[in-house]
């Protein structure tokens, strides 16, 4: 294919990602924004395999195909409150790839430059090595946390900020020792020394991160895997890919620079981790009292109510509720009681969470509000009803400046007539901070799985 031809599919399918990106951002245009990703994909791996870049079709073939096959399997199988496992899991590969294109390209003795078109490409190299080295160990221990099988708690080594300093310019050294390199083994040695370090350095970054600042964490590493691709774009003359690459990397930064504002955090605390090492409970020690309801008292609420406000959380996910939910909320407006739904920037484990599964659940988007659009609401509203949501609904990120999520911008439910709880126990959310909201006088708790007590509510409403 000649390269005009080539060239201009690239562009189409940049004009595609970035269209992609920008349905993205909206429910109602989310599901075109997939499709224009995926056709720019499409297009742009035929282009990619019809430019005479590729020579191994057979590989490439059989190679897509079995991509393709565990893709397609471990997309149906995943269940919503998985998502960041897997896209922790798929950053790990970009960052595996970007690696492994850097040694290849390194080794490649027919890559013959001189001058300052080698230095260049020898700096693309190390860069692309670095930040796919970190992107790859770091979502790897991203995924051992959000999947549970490494705690959560931040691990902290002692003098861990003098370790990433020395890590950082141990790699910088290298790097030059790399650069000044005569010969390809010469060069190697460095490589792959700094590869080491930055394998290590991903790891005992993301260690160092507490639970509650994993969602900033993930959308990070998206960002770290963009700059990865983007390098091995420069590395392979590659200009879809470095396009590409800039996209992802810029929208994960911009996301992440999002989240740390939702969360009130500064991004260089997070990244320099330990948080949620103080003490988790907040409060004064004593002994308080919660109050518990029955789905029959609820009902009489509701039945009284003229508006209602449902705020959902990870709990909701986990539970499944959302179609319950969806359906005493259908119940509730043919009685005109004025429902809306509360959505925290943070609410559940990735960003948008309550968002997909409400509008899989044929909620109405224009009831579903974010939280700087209904914050102000609650003062006038009956009935608040909180379905597995803890720490997005906690004030003791408001009023209590010892608390590990102080300063957090929280949704002020407190301020309704009466606030719902719907959880299964007294627990902590995943910040594991004390939620003072439970003892308040207006609150009542409604204790059991959130997806039987709105089944139940939804049936003793219609009796
Ligand atoms: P959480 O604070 O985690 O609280 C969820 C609550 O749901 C828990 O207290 C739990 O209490 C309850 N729950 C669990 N299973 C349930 C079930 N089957 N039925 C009823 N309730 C159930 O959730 P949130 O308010 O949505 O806050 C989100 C938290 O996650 C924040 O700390 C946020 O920083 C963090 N986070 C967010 C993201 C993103 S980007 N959204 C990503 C990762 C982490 P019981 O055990 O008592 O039932």
């Amino acid at each position: 294919m000649s390269s005009g031809i080539v060239t201009s599919a690239y562009i189409a399918a940049s004009i595609l990602f970035i269209l992609s990106l920008g349905g993205l951002s909206h429910q109602e245009s989310s599901r075109r924004g997939n499709i224009y990703g995926m056709i720019g994909m499409a297009i742009a791996i035929a282009a990619t395999i019809a430019s005479g870049a590729v020579h191994a079709y057979t590989t490439i073939i059989v190679m897509m195909v079995i991509g393709a096959v565990i893709g397609a399997f471990v997309a149906s199988r995943v269940e919503m409150t998985q998502m960041p496992q897997l896209v922790a899991m798929l950053h790990s590969f970009v960052g595996l790839a970007a690696t492994f294109v850097g040694y290849a390209t390194y080794l490649d003795h027919t890559i013959e430059l001189s001058g300052a078109e080698k230095t260049i490409h020898d700096v693309e190299i190390y860069l692309g090595v670095l930040i796919g080295a970190v992107t790859f160990t770091g979502s790897v221990v991203a995924f051992g946390k959000l999947q549970g099988v490494i705690g959560s708690k931040p691990m902290l080594l002692p003098g861990r900020h003098f370790l990433n300093g020395a890590i950082g310019i141990a790699c910088i050294w290298l790097g030059a020792v790399f650069l000044g390199a005569e010969s390809t083994l010469g060069g190697f040695v460095p490589l792959f020394v700094m590869t080491l370090l930055a394998l290590a350095f991903g790891v005992h970054m993301v260690m160092a991160i507490g639970g509650a600042d994993m969602p900033v964490v993930i959308s990070m590493l998206n960002s770290y895997s963009g700059w990865a691709a983007a390098a091995t774009g420069f590395m392979l003359s590659n200009d879809l890919l470095i396009v590409t690459g800039a996209l992802v990397g810029s929208s994960g930064a911009i996301l992440s620079y999002i989240m740390c504002r939702a969360m009130n955090r500064r991004f260089v605390a997070v990244i320099m981790g330990g948080f949620g090492t103080t003490a988790a409970a907040s409060g004064d020690g004593e002994a308080r009292e919660h109050t518990a309801t029955t789905v029959d008292e609820v009902a009489e609420m509701l039945n009284e109510a003229s508006s209602v406000i449902i705020v959902p959380g990870y709990g909701m996910a986990v539970a499944h509720a959302q179609h319950p939910v969806s359906d005493l909320t259908r119940l509730l407006r043919e009685r005109d009681v004025n429902v809306r739904f509360a959505i925290h920037p943070v609410a559940g484990r990735m960003p948008g969470h309550m968002n997909v599964l409400l509008a899989e659940a044929k909620v109405p988007y224009d009831i579903v509000l974010e939280m700087d659009e209904i914050n102000e609401d609650f003062a006038s509203t009956d009935v608040v009803i909180v379905i597995g949501a803890n720490d997005t609904v906690n004030p003791s990120a408001l009023d209590d400046p010892g608390s590990p999520i102080a300063g957090m911008p929280v949704l002020e439910v407190w301020n309704a007539k009466t606030v719902i709880v719907s959880k299964r126990s007294m627990a902590v959310g995943y910040a594991g901070v004390e939620n003072p909201l439970f003892f308040h006088d207006n609150t009542r708790m409604l204790f059991g799985d959130a997806k039987d007590s709105v089944e139940q509510l939804v049936a003793a409403l219609k009796a």
